[in-house]
């Protein structure tokens, strides 16, 4: 697994010490608690689990199941919902979760379909952005780490279902998905 990286970008501790930061950001906006964390299946499991266990106080967590990519290494543009969520989110702080934003079309079609369900407020959290790669207008309120525009697995990320374990966020090399 760890040969078909080309290098790490961000370390374990990095990203340990970027979502302590995030969790106090999010604090200071809602210091009562009471947020709901909405996960995209599957690359935020990790960063949902972390972030979760880095804010101390009234968090609950549920999951919204889309997908775009599939196996395939380039965004259809078309975004499917493969799950909805359990619980009504009418009058609710929510925060989406999402470890990338790529071309941004998975977050801006979440982003009008939560809102019209109205929250109290919706902001997005995601680990990773890469900005260079935007299609469409969209801005996270908590970003961890701005990137460049290189293929990223590992930490919940994955390509074609693999390497979403590694522990550390890493480049690809080249001649895994171009082959
Ligand atoms: C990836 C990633 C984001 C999205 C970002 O998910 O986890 O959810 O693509 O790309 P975008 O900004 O261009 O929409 P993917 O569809 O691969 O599903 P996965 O989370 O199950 O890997
Ligand atoms: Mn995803
Ligand atoms: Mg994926």
């Amino acid at each position: 697994m760890e040969t078909a990286i080309e290098r790490v970008l961000l370390t374990e501790e990095e990203i340990k010490k970027r979502i302590k930061e995030i969790a106090y950001e999010i604090k200071k906006d809602f210091p009562k608690g009471d947020i709901i964390l909405i996960g995209v299946l599957k690359g935020s499991v990790m960063f949902v689990a972390d972030l979760m266990r880095a804010l101390d106080f009234n968090v609950t967590m549920d999951f919204m199941a889309v997908s775009s990519y599939g196996n395939s290494s380039e965004t259809s543009g078309i975004v499917r919902i493969l799950k909805d969520l359990d619980f009504d989110i009418e009058g609710k702080d929510v925060i989406i979760v999402e470890d990338i934003i790529d071309t941004g079309t998975t977050l801006k079609y979440l982003y009008e379909y939560l809102k019209a369900r109205n929250p109290k407020t919706l902001k997005i959290c995601c680990l990773l952005d890469k900005p260079e790669r935007r299609k469409v207008n969209i801005e996270a309120d908590y970003v961890g780490f701005k990137i460049p525009d290189a293929f990223v697995v590992g930490y919940g990320l994955d390509y074609a279902e693999k390497f979403r374990n590694l522990p550390y966020v890493g480049i690809l090399k080249e001649d895994i998905y171009k082959k």
